[in-house]
């Protein structure tokens, strides 16, 4: 896959973590929601695929699924199935800590459109 690496933060601790481990942060000009569950970090987008429900309102289950605080429909953190089965895809990017942080890539010629 043909991606450009973007830096979303220097270490863990500049995420800014709300109590429910997601946060909302912003490279390259667009917004990403940023899931951290059982030692691993996730980035998918920031509104749902439903109806644009703030991601980083929700909650993280216990299988590692990001619940969308609107309706509730449950998204894959690892690969953004709508498990909670109304067929929906939550879009999610690939991340890789580097030595001087953590970088989101992005496929050449993204919008950023979600
Ligand atoms: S907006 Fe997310 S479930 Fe409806």
């Amino acid at each position: 896959m043909n991606l450009t690496w973007h830096k979303l933060a220097e270490s863990i601790e500049e995420i800014p973590w709300n109590a429910n481990n997601l946060a909302e942060i912003e490279a390259a000009g667009r917004s990403f929601c940023l899931a951290r569950h059982n030692g691993q970090v996730f980035a998918i987008a920031p509104k749902c695929p439903h109806a644009s429900g703030r991601m980083a309102g929700g909650v993280i289950d216990g299988q590692g699924n990001v619940v969308c605080p609107l309706h509730r429909y449950k998204f894959c953190l690892s690969n953004g199935r709508n498990v909670s089965g109304e067929g929906y895809f939550l879009k999610h990017f690939p991340l890789e800590w580097r030595e001087d942080g953590l970088y989101v890539g992005l496929q050449k010629g993204f919008l950023g459109i979600f």
